[in-house]
């Protein structure tokens, strides 16, 4: 295939959530991150509203748990960031490991911050499209690089 017909799966979005933020554990995940080859194209320190929670996890709204994960994603800090990288989806969640903290593997993020599938201290998109609109949720193309 050329270069120019290439499909760009170049970048991914990420949060890390409220109990990682309030535990302490930004620096070490934004560490580990970057370690993993991951640039960061754009960043932000912020929190959401029960309103804007929702409104991101909209696809879960029928599943049981979608009442606990807005109000758990509106507890506290927050950072949004996109990240690029070769293949970032599937690398981001390999980093990432399971939803569940208890099923990821060794080393990775949730294993090594989570601490149950609720509260799992990060998010990462699930597909390329995802990933784009999950990114323009949060960032203009002003804060973007
Ligand atoms: P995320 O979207 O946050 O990266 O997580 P994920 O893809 O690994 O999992 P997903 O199925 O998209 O679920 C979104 C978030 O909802 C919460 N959850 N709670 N109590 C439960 O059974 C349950 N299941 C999911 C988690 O915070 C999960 O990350
Ligand atoms: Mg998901």
């Amino acid at each position: 295939m050329r270069a120019k017909y290439k499909v760009m799966t170049n970048r991914t979005f990420t949060m890390i959530k409220p109990d990682a933020t309030a535990k302490g554990h930004t620096g070490a995940i934004l560490d580990q991150i970057i370690k993993a080859g991951f640039t960061i194209k754009a960043m932000k320190w912020t929190k959401l509203t029960a309103e804007k929670a929702g409104e991101f996890y909209a696809v879960h709204k029928e599943r049981s748990f979608y009442g606990e994960l807005v109000e758990f994603m509106s507890s506290g800090n927050i950072v949004a960031a996109i990240l690029e990288k070769e293949n970032a989806v599937a690398d981001f969640r390999k980093l990432i490991g399971a939803t569940n903290p208890a099923q990821a593997e060794e080393g990775t993020i949730r294993k090594k911050f989570a601490s149950s599938v609720g509260e799992n201290a990060v998010h990462g998109s699930d597909s390329d499209e995802n990933a784009e609109i999950e990114g323009n949720f949060f960032f203009s193309n002003l804060e973007r690089f």
